[in-house]
């Protein structure tokens, strides 16, 4: 479903800014699986993100989406079979456009044929039903400008337009950091929601590390550009932070403990 085969990526190389922000990448996910992606500030997590959707373009190294190679395809290609959330809920929407123009527009993503502009009362029904599986009563808000919306609406919008359309790969970044405790966990929950129902082939970036062991099929720690640590399926339900923690120490030879963000719980 998607391979990752040596991916190297330098930003600003042979500067004094140089940075290798992905030092040989190698990752396969079959389809259905849910990776959760943990790993320090600064570590390639969203770089990787980024050479998955098609934002960036590795140095070395190939990208395979459904056995194809994308590699030189460009993002707005390759967003047909891809379905992106970031961090901030204002990412992902369009604030003057309403609800359901802001569907019809992920709908058409994902078609060949360019932008079908208009609504019909059959596509209208399915985007209140999408709407309505959120329960958030966004399906009798389809008029309201998304610009109006609380934060947590907004990402779940984000979500749903991410997925309505079956991606081949779903790339999340954080994408519950931004909100409140409470809503975070409302997002989480919509997420594993959407995610089993069309079986979604799902890589997520999270810094917490218990929503990092309690979604997914299996998780990767990436450390300085680098996979560190992965866990498959067979093991994941065994892991706990504690023994995460030790994996970290263990491999890299140094504490975590500094590392906030990583720590959070
Ligand atoms: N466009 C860019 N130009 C220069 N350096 C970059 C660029 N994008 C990322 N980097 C650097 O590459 C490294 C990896 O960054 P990346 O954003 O992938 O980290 P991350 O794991 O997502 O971190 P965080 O948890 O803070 O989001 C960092 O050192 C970052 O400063
Ligand atoms: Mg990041």
């Amino acid at each position: 479903m998607l391979k990752l085969e040596q991916i190297n990526k330098i930003f600003n190389e042979a500067t004094l800014d140089e940075k290798i922000a992905l030092d040989q990448i190698n990752l396969e996910l079959k389809s259905g699986d849910f990776v959760t992606v943990i790993g320090s500030n600064g570590a390639g997590k969203s770089t990787l993100m980024n050479m998955i959707s098609g934002a960036l373009t590795p140095d070395f190294g190939n990208v395979f989406i459904d056995e194809e190679n994308v590699t030189k395809l460009p993002e707005f290609k390759r967003s047909q079979f891809i379905g992106r959330v970031f961090q901030d809920p204002m990412a992902g929407t369009a604030p003057n456009m309403t609800i359901e123009e802001n569907l019809a527009m992920a709908y058409s993503r994902n078609k060949k044929r360019g932008l079908r502009i208009g609504v019909d009362k059959k596509r209208r029904e399915f985007f209140r039903e999408s709407l309505g599986s959120l329960h958030l009563n966004l399906e009798n808000r389809l008029n309201a400008k998304v610009g109006l919306l609380s934060g947590g609406e907004r990402q779940a919008l984000s979500l749903l337009m991410a997925t309505f359309t079956k991606p081949s790969i779903l790339l999340l970044d954080e994408h519950t950091a931004a909100l409140d405790p409470s809503r975070a966990e409302l997002i989480t929950n919509l997420t594993k929601q959407l995610v089993e129902k069309d079986q979604l082939t799902t890589l997520m970036v999270t810094h917490n590390m218990q929503q990092a062991l309690d979604l997914g099929n299996r998780l990767i720690m990436m450390d300085k550009g680098q996979i560190i640590l992965e866990v498959d399926s067979d093991k994941k339900h065994e892991l706990t932070i504690d023994k995460l923690m030790a994996e970290f120490q263990r491999i890299r030879g140094e504490k975590m403990t500094d590392d906030k963000a990583l720590l959070s719980i």
